[in-house]
């Protein structure tokens, strides 16, 4: 298992994409925070963790609220003793042609996405520069490097993303902290679910690999870059996609 004894931090972990990541994670021997502004869920994920011999703790965070994310890094040590690894999950769309997107569509999107992953690398590097060492890996998106018709406001909080990703990765390198993103292109999830036959036929078009991505495609990428064999990476956009973007 070569994530035997390290502790990792996962936010939107309560379903899908974060969901397979915490397992994942705790699949290679990290006991896992499970974060999510949904507690019963949380809890439930941390649960399956547990049954199945692992150990996670949940705690309920809005990730866009500062004091929040800051408050909650004491709680996560109090259980943990330390935090070598974030995975900065959790994300949001708010769908619309720029033309008639509101203020609100605009804002939630980057407090969520953008704020939000500031707001925990924030939090917890802390720890990890007293630990000296460890690993931030922030889900991007394709669309991050690609842009998209009506997703203005999510294109533009990940392409943000990964100017955050590749900054503090230059700023925590020499305290052996490594940063990274993992660009997920079409996932099969509830998000992509909700998209109609003829949108997901075309977008299935541009996918080399033919196929949807799984949560679990992500999940290995994500796993990878938190483990000792990623340890010369850093600063990097790894693109779970199928070939979509290259
Ligand atoms: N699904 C895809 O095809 C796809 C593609 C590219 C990138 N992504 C990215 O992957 C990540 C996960 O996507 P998903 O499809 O699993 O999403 P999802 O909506 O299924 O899950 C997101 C999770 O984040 C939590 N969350 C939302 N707002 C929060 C907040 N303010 N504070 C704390 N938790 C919050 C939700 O409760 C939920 O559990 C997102 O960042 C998304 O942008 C997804």
């Amino acid at each position: 298992m070569i994530l035997e004894g390290r502790v990792a931090a996962v936010t939107g972990a309560a379903q899908n994409i974060g969901k397979a990541i915490a397992m994942s994670l705790a699949g290679e021997g990290a006991q896992i925070c499970v974060l999510d502004i949904n507690l019963r869920e949380a809890e439930a994920t941390a649960e399956e963790i547990n049954e199945r011999g692992g150990r996670a703790v949940a705690h309920k965070v809005n990730i866009a609220d500062f004091d929040e994310v800051m408050a909650l890094v004491p709680k996560v040590l109090d259980s943990f003793d330390a935090v070598d690894i974030l995975v900065n999950n959790a994300g949001i769309t708010r769908d619309n042609l720029l033309a008639r997107m509101s203020e609100d569509e605009w804002d939630s999107v980057m407090a969520v996405n953008l704020k939000g992953a500031f707001n925990c690398c924030r939090a917890f590097c802390r720890p990890m520069i007293r630990q000296r060492g460890g690993r931030i890996v922030n889900i991007a998106s394709v669309i991050g490097l690609t842009g998209n018709t009506g997703q203005s406001n999510y294109a533009a909080s990940k392409a943000g993303m990964i100017g955050l990703t590749k900054s503090i990765a230059r700023e925590l390198a020499p305290r052996g902290i490594t940063v990274n993103a993992v660009a997920p292109g079409f996932i099969d999830t509830a998000m992509t679910q909700a998209l109609g036959d003829t949108i997901r036929e075309n977008l299935l078009s541009r996918v080399p690999i033919r196929r949807l991505g799984h949560p679990e495609d992500v999940a290995a990428a994500v796993t990878f870059l938190a483990s000792d064999r990623a340890a010369y990476i850093t600063g990097q956009v790894l693109n779970v996609d199928g070939g979509m973007v290259m």
